[in-house]
């Protein structure tokens, strides 16, 4: 993870909506090998490969505010969501607003992610809690895919909290769930992973893996929200299922990393969660990679844990927080984040053949691009090719 190639006045060739060639400037290979005339962009400063935010819950209707303000006085996250607010006050919002609310919503706060450099992203439900509430949230995700620049990757998250109409009878809601929400999601093929959040007092190790067999039975792939704020197992669960990744980990045992480094489960750290949540502790990031895991670092933007909208930051907090390497956070970012997606074969890097997904810091030395934190460094931005608007 902390073994990139740095290049001094480089060109990338791009041709069409991937790139053909990286190297030294001035062995470009421009000339008679190109039929189609070129096009030629200067750019001051330092090109990345497109940062990838593989774990967001960006459909959300406001902001919790009162939540925060009673973390602030002392009364903590499972205590207040106990009492009502969290992520079911989210999910009284979302259901009471019309699609076309949400879309305008998620529209803007997915153009702030992607300005700030992330021109993948992954995008999660889970505020609907109910059939048809989920399917609006993801139907808002699939048709904002079709009109942004940043790609978009949907996960269903419909086992986010057991909802209040089924508190006294959570086995019906996680058939429901099994049943009838993944059928439907799969159906109208809303979603490309399922993820559940896995924690003691929302679903149990065992509520977990029936969830999640029934998605794979249903051909999506698997993430869970492992080992957050208590370890209960978790990273070993995603282990065993070969989830593309586990996120958050900041309870994860010593057994859970053993677990998730012999595997090829991505691990997804999510430090601007930990800081607001008012934490002191953080996942074991250096741990991990010592055990020989891949780690991710992504924002988790939500209302409730991580409003926050900036990947160089959560960089920033990766180097400070987790202690890791400016390289290791810029890894966790792109590469890494790709295969949290399963997407590492053509994204995550400038090399020939990838999507021509760049992002340009206007900095001198690439590590600034962790270091200036909360400030915005990001000058432009390409996808598939093609400058994003500003
Ligand atoms: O990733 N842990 C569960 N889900 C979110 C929080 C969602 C919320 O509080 O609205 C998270 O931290
Ligand atoms: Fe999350």
């Amino acid at each position: 993870m902390a073994e990139l190639e740095v290049l001094d006045d480089a060109a990338v060739l791009i041709d069409g909506e991937r790139i053909a060639w990286v190297g030294p400037r001035k062995e470009a290979p421009v000339g008679a090998q190109h039929a189609a005339p070129l096009q030629t962009v200067e750019v001051t400063g330092v090109i990345f490969p497109g940062f990838i935010d593989c774990h967001t819950h960006a459909v959300f209707g406001g902001p919790r505010l009162d939540d925060h303000e009673r973390r602030a006085l002392g009364v903590d996250y499972k205590a207040i969501a106990a009492a009502g607010g969290g992520i079911l006050q989210s999910v009284r919002d979302v259901r009471g607003r019309s699609a076309a609310e949400l879309e305008a919503l998620t529209r803007a706060r997915l153009a702030a992610l992607l300005a700030r450099g992330a021109t993948t992203i992954e995008v999660k439900s889970g505020y609907g809690l109910e059939l048809e509430a989920e399917l609006k949230q993801l139907r808002v995700v699939k048709r904002l895919t079709a009109e942004l620049c940043a790609t978009l990757v949907p996960t269903f998250l419909g086992a986010h909290e057991v909802p209040p109409e089924y508190r006294g009878n959570r086995a019906a809601y996680v058939r429901l769930v099994c049943e009838e929400m993944l059928p439907a999601v799969a159906r109208e093929e809303l979603a490309q992973s399922c993820d559940v959040f896995c924690e003691p007092g929302v679903f149990s190790v065992q509520e977990s893996r029936q969830i999640l067999t029934a998605a794979r039975r249903h051909g999506l792939a698997v993430k869970v929200h492992a080992d957050e704020l208590e370890g209960s197992g978790g990273a070993e669960l995603a282990a065993e299922l070969g989830a593309l990744s586990a996120d958050h980990l900041a309870a994860i045992s010593d057994p859970g990393i053993r677990a998730l480094a012999a595997s090829e489960t991505v691990a997804v750290l999510l430090p601007a969660t930990m800081i607001f949540l008012g934490k002191r502790s953080q996942a074991p990031a250096r741990r991990l990679i010592d055990a020989g895991a891949a780690v991710a670092l992504a924002t988790d933007f939500n209302p409730g844990t991580s409003p926050t909208m900036s990947l160089p930051l959560v960089m920033a907090l990766g180097v400070s927080q987790l202690g890791l390497r400016h390289a290791e956070v810029v890894t966790a970012v792109t590469i890494n984040a790709a295969a949290a997606l399963g997407l590492a074969q053509g994204r995550g890097q400038i090399a020939p053949g990838c999507v021509a997904d760049l992002v340009v810091a206007a900095v001198d030395d690439w590590r600034e691009v962790a270091y200036w934190m909360g400030t915005d460094v990001v000058s432009a931005v390409w996808t598939a090719g093609s400058a994003c608007p500003a």
